[in-house]
C-alpha cells in the first residue's frame, strides 16, 4: 500500500516537485488508514498480482463549506497503476468500482485533482468520460519569501481533519 502510494506521489513530484510528499507522510497516511479504511465514507482498493501490489484507489466523501449548495462529492484521492501493467483494463475497472461506490453511498459525482502535465492520466480520465471544470493556476513567489508560519496542530488539513484532503477555505464552517 504503501509502495503504491509512494509510486504515485513520487510519480506527482516528478511533473511538479510542489506535490512531493511530506517528511512524515507514513504518519499521516496511516492516519488516514486507521479512520477511514472502507468505512462508510471512502473506499481504499488494492489490487494483486499474486503476491504482489499493482494497483491503488483511493475515494473519498468530500464535503466542502455549509456555505455551498451542492458541497458533497465523492474525490478520487489516489489512483496508481505499476508501470508493468498499465494499457490493461485495471484502471477502467477501479473507476467503474469506484462510480458504483459512490452512486450507492449517494453521491451525485466524482472530481479529483490532475496535474495539468500529466498527459497519459487525462487521456485515461478523458476516456471514462471526467471533464475538467476549473483550474488551479499559481504564481510562485520566488525567494525572499518569509516562512509561512502554521500550527501543526490545529488541524489545518481536511474536513473532520483528514489528512488525505486539503481543507477548504473556512467562510461559514460550522465549527
Ligand atoms: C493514470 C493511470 C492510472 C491510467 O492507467 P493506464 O493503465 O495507464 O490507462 P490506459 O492505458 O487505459 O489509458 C491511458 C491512455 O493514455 C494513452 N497513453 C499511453 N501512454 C501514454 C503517454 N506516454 N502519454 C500520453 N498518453 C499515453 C493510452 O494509449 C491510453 O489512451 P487510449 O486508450 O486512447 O489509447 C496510470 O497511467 C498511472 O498509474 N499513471 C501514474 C499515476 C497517475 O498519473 N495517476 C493519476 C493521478 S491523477
Amino acid at each position: 500500500m504503501r509502495k503504491l502510494f509512494k509510486g504515485l506521489h513520487d510519480f506527482n513530484a516528478s511533473l511538479d516537485p510542489r506535490f512531493s510528499l511530506a517528511e512524515n507522510w507514513e504518519q499521516y497516511l496511516d492516519e488516514h488508514l486507521k479512520r477511514e479504511w472502507n468505512g462508510a465514507r471512502s473506499l481504499t482498493l488494492i489490487a494483486w498480482e499474486g503476491e504482489r501490489p499493482i494497483g491503488l484507489l483511493m475515494l473519498a466523501g468530500y464535503s466542502d463549506s455549509p456555505l455551498f449548495q451542492y458541497r458533497h462529492w465523492a474525490e478520487i484521492l489516489a489512483l496508481f497503476i505499476d508501470p508493468e501493467v498499465r494499457g490493461g483494463m485495471l484502471a477502467l475497472r477501479f473507476v467503474r468500482m469506484a462510480k458504483s461506490w459512490a452512486k450507492d453511498h449517494g453521491y451525485d459525482r466524482i472530481q479529483l485533482y490532475v496535474t495539468a502535465t500529466n498527459e497519459r492520466a487525462k487521456r485515461f480520465y478523458q476516456k471514462c468520460k471526467f471533464e475538467p471544470v476549473q483550474e488551479i493556476w499559481r504564481l510562485e513567489l520566488g525567494d525572499g519569501v518569509p516562512d509561512f508560519v502554521f500550527d501543526e496542530d490545529d488541524g489545518d488539513y481536511g474536513p473532520d481533519n483528514d489528512p488525505l484532503t486539503p481543507k477548504p477555505h473556512n467562510v461559514g464552517e460550522d465549527d
